[in-house]
């Protein structure tokens, strides 16, 4: 197991899987996050829900550590990949035979991750930590879209989330194997089909509330 763990493709799967799991955890945040449009009962309701349960205390856990595993985990396989390319006289192009994102992805996770800091200290630390009684949850969510800045830089972290899951997604499905030349293609366009969910989804809220806070 440990041999497994070390070698070059048992990194690769464990990054894989903890990525497909933040995946997951993605769609069910934007399932929640939508309720904003319902009302701001709802959400109220549904947020405490989220704050007084012992198992969703458990999977914040879970979730931290899946994070942690991820970037590790890349950061790691990227430094290997980095030192064992062969370099010398012959310049490869290499933007012919893969996709921008897929040559830019530890760029986007890093971008994407410094939003991730961002986004806790404007909810998540306000939400646990707080020294002030929030008065109601979605209108310390809805009231950041107030700020066109706030809102600018949460849509371009959104984009930089689509280039990254773009491609996480079926390479994941690669690494673990389940990518025979037919399922490879399907893979990409289910990937770019989620990925652009995701990302039109959040990008949805930011704007619907900033826009209702200008008109
Ligand atoms: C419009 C977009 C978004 C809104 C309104 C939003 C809202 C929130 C709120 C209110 C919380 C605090 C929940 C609580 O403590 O009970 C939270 C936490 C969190 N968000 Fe978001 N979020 C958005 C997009 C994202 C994106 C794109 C990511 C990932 C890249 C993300 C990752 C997280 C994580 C990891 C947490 C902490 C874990 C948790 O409490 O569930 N969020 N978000």
């Amino acid at each position: 197991m440990t041999h497994f763990i070390n070698s070059s493709i048992g990194k690769k799967v464990i990054m894989s899987l903890s990525g497909l799991f933040l995946i997951v955890f993605l769609l069910v945040h934007l399932g929640i996050n939508l309720l904003l449009f319902v009302s701001e009962e709802v959400f109220n309701e549904v947020a405490h829900f989220m704050a007084v349960n012992p198992i969703m205390f458990v999977m914040q856990h879970v979730l931290a550590l899946g994070f942690i595993i991820h970037i590790i985990y890349a950061l790691v396989t990227s430094y290997l990949n980095m030192k064992a390319r062969p370099v010398g006289y012959a310049v490869i192009d290499r933007s012919k035979s893969s996709s921008w994102e897929s040559r830019n992805m530890l760029i986007t996770g890093a971008l994407v991750f410094s939003f991730l800091v961002l986004h806790l200290i404007n909810y998540f630390f306000k939400m646990k930590f707080g020294e002030a009684e929030i008065a109601s949850d979605y209108v310390l969510v809805t009231d950041l879209f107030k700020e066109w800045y706030f809102t600018l830089i949460y849509i371009i972290s959104f984009v930089l989330l689509y280039l990254h899951l773009n491609h996480a997604f079926q390479s994941a499905f690669q690494t673990l194997g389940l990518n025979n030349s037919k399922w490879l293609k399907r893979w990409k366009i289910i990937g770019t089909i989620y990925a652009l969910i995701i990302c039109l989804g959040f990008i949805s809220i930011a704007a619907c509330f900033f826009a209702r806070s200008i008109v």
